[in-house]
């Protein structure tokens, strides 16, 4: 049986691919998206969202309006450097225009009663700040029992963050979100930025992907103008850090995670830090929940998986 599972996302360069991966992947079962503010704003991750699922084929997929603000902190500015100022790579005009709309519903009501529909059985797969799946916490708490887990993209355990000097990006931009969802009690695995940096692309892949020939792949090449543009003027290799989060539910043998005790800080210069403990039980000072943390892949057969899933569309 395909796991359940909700996308909770603020496409995104690496959302696209970790949500046409989700999509054209029968280990896994799309119930809905769910969109945040986070790398260039909400508006853009609605109409972004829809055009991929749209693109992928599955406009039977909902795409829902979530959070365009943190829960506490002013609203945050997106990341246009990374992403382009449209979230995919500035090639919204060379994209095909989304035709569906949003469903008339808040993002918190629908993982509320989409998990209330499926005790036990939905996954929820945040991919951008994880304000949603914090209202969704608070607004009905008897889902937190009825989750089957969280596999989130955020957090560093070993190397520091990325948005601040201890940030990952989705929870500094809400670290009171992020600790609401780190203490609920849910199952939780972390795919950080620990694992973001053990897979990055180069731009033979970038092209690899891009001559697959098909609509999902066409797509991914005007995004990967900019990728490519990026990558040179930096110096740098692509790291694709959101479909972490996908992949582990669709081949979990190519991960490696830890168990480690986890809490996350709220304020300061370290806000949105995911502290974890690595020291033996016996000589931690305080009882912390525990969640598992990737910090390994096997990078080739990731690349190997995603190639084939992506050529496979449409044939
Ligand atoms: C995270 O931040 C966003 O820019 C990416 O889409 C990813 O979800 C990485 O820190
Ligand atoms: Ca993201």
């Amino acid at each position: 049986m395909p796991e359940k599972i909700i996308i909770d996302t603020d496409p995104g360069i690496d959302d696209m691919q970790a949500i046409f991966l989700a999509l054209l992947s029968t280990e896994v079962d799309v119930l809905g998206i769910t969109t945040v503010f986070g790398n260039s704003g909400l508006d853009n991750s609605v109409a972004n969202a829809l055009r991929l699922v749209e693109t992928a084929g599955r406009p039977d997929v909902p795409v829902v309006r979530g959070a365009s603000r943190p829960i506490l902190l002013p609203p945050r500015p997106g990341a246009p450097s990374i992403h382009g100022a449209d979230g995919l790579g500035n090639a919204a005009d060379r994209l095909p225009k989304p035709k569906g709309k949003a469903i008339g519903q808040n993002a918190a009501n629908f993982i509320v009663e989409t998990v209330l529909a499926h005790p036990g059985e939905v996954t929820l797969v945040p991919i951008g700040p994880i304000t949603n799946i914090a209202l969704a916490a608070r607004l009905e708490p008897a889902i937190i029992s009825k989750v089957k887990r969280v596999v989130l993209m955020g957090g560093s355990a070993f190397v520091g963050g990325n948005a601040s000097a201890a940030g990952e990006a989705n929870l500094y931009n809400d670290p009171h979100a992020a600790k609401i969802v780190f203490e609920a009690g849910w199952p939780i695995v972390m795919a950080g930025l620990d694992v973001t940096y053990r897979y990055l692309l180069g731009e033979d892949y970038l092209d690899l992907v891009s001559s697959l020939g098909n609509p999902v792949s066409d797509f991914m090449k005007e995004v990967f103008v900019f990728v490519r543009q990026r990558m040179i003027e930096w110096n740098s290799r692509e790291a694709v850090p959101d479909l972490h989060a996908v992949a582990y539910l669709i081949a979990p043998e190519l991960y490696t995670t830890r168990r480690l005790p986890c809490y996350i800080e709220t304020e300061g210069r370290t806000a949105g830090m995911t502290v974890v403990d690595p020291r033996p039980p016996a000589r931690r000072n305080e009882v912390i929940p525990e969640i598992d943390v990737i910090l390994d892949v096997h990078a080739e057969k990731l690349r190997g998986l995603f190639l084939q899933r992506i050529g496979a569309f449409g044939k």
